[in-house]
């Protein structure tokens, strides 16, 4: 099948400084995805219950039965668990005579291949959702790009779609959802026949903010496969340019003040939407992850500028933006509006079932590279956020609420993300490690070094965690907690710039290309705690080919290769699916999503599971509510090569679309994904 395959870096490359182990020198996505975010040096050189249990709870008494019964599977998961509960698990098998629980995935795992289709195990099937350009609202016409306009775009789904939430239609019985796509960022060499780099012209510039932000679309269920509802009425688009709210402790303040917006509290669109989370009470959590490559020209902003010193640690470029959008839009260039840049960073909640709701910056949750926002909640009724800070030597932060959930008023949560302690992690190399408080006037967070407010550590988050001593990560990406143990999972994507100097046991290998991801667990089981233990899960790379690849002591012979641990969810058995970012440059393969035990004796038997195109990432995916489809984010098809030459042509033989696809199983009684 393989048409013009993606083109590979020459044997024996390896990641330097002029490139990201996820992709070569100069590779597109280094461009447009980070804003070459690794061809820099690093920015810091110095230094309860689960979600699907009270979402049901909150949207219906029939899917929380399903979801009751769902999680008593689950809990059979672990003895200790089960035998609280008095549950006796269906899901054991038998080891020398003892009963163990098993994984339930027996599905045959797919080669990593480099062909220009997507392969999923024998029994299953794969078919695109909806892609770039397919009509989302009411009104949007037909897909045509070479027709393409910024209106039309404003009603169709956005480009490069990254987070996936399944948020069910409770009064349907399963029969419909709505799904949460998140659109990251755009290819504009990819998307317009006639682009020229560095000279876009306003309808480029127009179409790509609209083609930015989040889609709401209502899917339907009907057999075995979903299809989507263009035009449903809870269907939605937020955009580059949606009006949103700026709350939480750093709103108002005179950094958040821009000509446009004086109160600052005002600000339109969101950018750079990576992955995201789902809330107790059934809201959205988007995350704005690479927004600094939006701005342009910091360097004339005058250097006593105190703003100056902020946007360069958050890596805004010196001189113009790569996508020149500040041509057009005053508001991205920094020399004319300085504070616009502050108010991007952020994690964004909305209502995906009330299609008028106004977005809201939470700023409590702080202000750094977001990837995602995974939240689980205490059994002390506080909401805990999981969060990474996708760059290297970037941080592992959490934010617990100082409110706890109202489970009788959903609209009473809706604003307990303002208010709260967000913390940012220290591992040991003990195995143990400590959550520290970034609350101004406690340790270094006073105005004798330069911290005036909490909406000012929230502002500056990477400093404050620079002065409390944060550990640097190898590129903290998805973080996801167990739905049943609690034990968090995080991702460290990799990081080719650490040095044998700079390993620790968190980040134990120098050159780490292929990343790795931790275990931790509260103490006391307890979200909120303060302190934690850890170890490593994963350690990423070829068994044929690498030393040192390790999967929870699982025998390395069986398991396959993988690299680039980038998004994670979890499965209704609590087995791991893991979803990669940069194979093809690290392992010469297309990027893959792969399922992984994470208990039982089949813990760490990692397996891939889906095969993805030349040029894209699986970026992200999710199970609808009984777990018998997953939907998975393709993102950037045909990365790296041109509108002219594309090196891939997924998803309809022609022009490379993003797309979203559904994977389900054709064959066989059990029709549990991975079974
Ligand atoms: Fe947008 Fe960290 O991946
Ligand atoms: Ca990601
Ligand atoms: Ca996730």
């Amino acid at each position: 099948m393989g048409r013009d395959p993606l083109p590979l870096p020459e044997a024996g490359w390896m990641p330097t400084a002029a490139g990201c182990a996820r992709h070569w020198p100069g590779a597109a996505a280094c461009r447009w995805k980070c804003g070459n975010a690794c061809d820099r040096p690093a920015l810091n050189p110095t230094a309860g219950e689960t979600f699907e249990r009270v979402l049901r709870r909150f949207l219906s008494r029939r899917a929380f039965l399903r979801g009751a019964a769902a999680a008593a599977t689950a809990l059979a998961l672990r003895p200790t668990y089960t035998q609280a509960l008095g549950h006796r698990s269906p899901q054991v098998g038998s080891e020398a005579g003892r009963e163990v629980p098993h994984s339930g995935l027996t599905f045959e795992p797919v080669p990593l291949h480099t062909d220009d289709r997507i392969l999923v195990p024998p029994g299953y099937r794969v078919q695109p959702l909806i892609r770039w350009g397919d009509p989302v609202l009411r009104g949007a016409p037909p897909f045509d790009p070479l027709q393409q306009t910024p209106e039309a775009q404003r009603l169709q789904f956005g480009y490069n779609n990254d987070y996936i939430g399944f948020f069910p239609i409770t009064e349907s019985a399963g029969s419909r959802a709505l799904l949460v796509v998140n659109h990251e960022y755009t290819n504009p060499e990819l998307m317009f026949a006639d682009y020229q780099e560095g000279a876009p012209t306003p309808t480029h510039v127009d179409v790509e903010i609209a083609a930015h932000g989040v889609s709401v679309v209502e899917i339907t269920r009907s057999g075995g496969t979903w299809t989507y509802e263009p035009a449903a009425p809870r269907n939605r688009r937020l955009t580059g340019d949606t009006p949103m709210l700026i709350t939480g402790p750093a709103s108002g303040h005179p950094w958040l003040q821009t000509s446009e917006d004086p109160t600052g509290t005002r600000v339109r669109g969101t950018l750079n939407n990576c992955s995201g989370g789902k809330t107790p009470w059934g809201t959205v959590l988007t995350c704005e992850e690479n927004f600094n490559q939006y701005f342009a020209r910091l360097a004339d902003l005058p250097d006593d500028d105190p703003r100056k010193a902020v946007h360069r640690r958050y890596g805004l470029p010196q001189g113009a933006s790569e996508r020149r959008w500040e041509l057009f839009h005053r508001r991205f260039d920094v020399s004319q509006e300085p504070n616009e840049a502050f108010r991007f960073g952020w994690v964004v909640e909305f209502d995906p079932y009330d299609p008028t709701f106004t977005p809201r910056k939470r700023t409590a949750l702080g202000r750094f590279k977001h990837e995602g926002a995974a939240t689980v909640l205490a059994p002390s009724g506080h909401v805990v956020v999981y969060m990474g800070d996708d760059e290297r030597f970037e941080y592992v932060y959490k934010f617990v609420s100082a409110g706890t959930v109202d489970q009788a008023n959903r609209a009473a949560n809706l604003d307990l993300l303002d208010h709260g302690t967000l913390y940012v992690a220290r591992f040991a190399d003990d195995g143990t490690g400590e959550w520290l408080p970034l609350r101004f006037g406690e340790g270094p967070l006073t105005p004798a070094n330069g911290f005036t407010s909490q909406a000012d550590v929230l502002i500056r988050t990477r400093l404050a965690a620079d002065l409390l001593g944060a550990t640097k990560m190898d590129r903290p990406e998805d973080i996801e907690p167990h739905p049943v143990t609690r034990r968090v999972y995080a991702a460290m994507t990799n990081n080719t710039q650490r040095t044998a100097a700079q390993v620790d046991r968190a980040n134990p290998r120098a050159n780490n290309r292929h990343g790795h991801i931790i275990e931790l667990t509260e103490s006391g089981d307890d979200p909120t705690a303060t302190r934690f233990t850890w170890d490593i899960f994963l350690l990423c790379g070829d068994p044929q080919a690498d030393d040192g690849v390790f999967a929870a002591g699982f025998s390395v012979e069986r398991l396959s290769a993988i690299s680039s641990p980038d998004n994670l969810v979890f499965d209704g058995l609590g087995n791991l699916w893991i979803f990669t970012d940069g194979q093809p440059s690290a392992l010469r393969k297309n990027d893959a999503v792969f399922a992984v035990p994470v208990e039982g004796p089949e813990r760490g038997f990692l397996r891939p599971f889906l095969s993805a195109v030349p040029g894209a990432e699986t970026a992200s995916g999710d199970f609808d509510a009984a777990y018998e489809t997953l939907f998975v984010s393709i993102q950037h098809p045909g990365e790296g090569s041109s509108y002219a030459q594309p090196s891939s042509r997924f998803p309809d033989g022609d022009l490379p679309r993003p797309s979203v696809v559904a994977v389900w199983k054709s064959a066989g009684r059990d029709k549990r994904i991975g079974s």
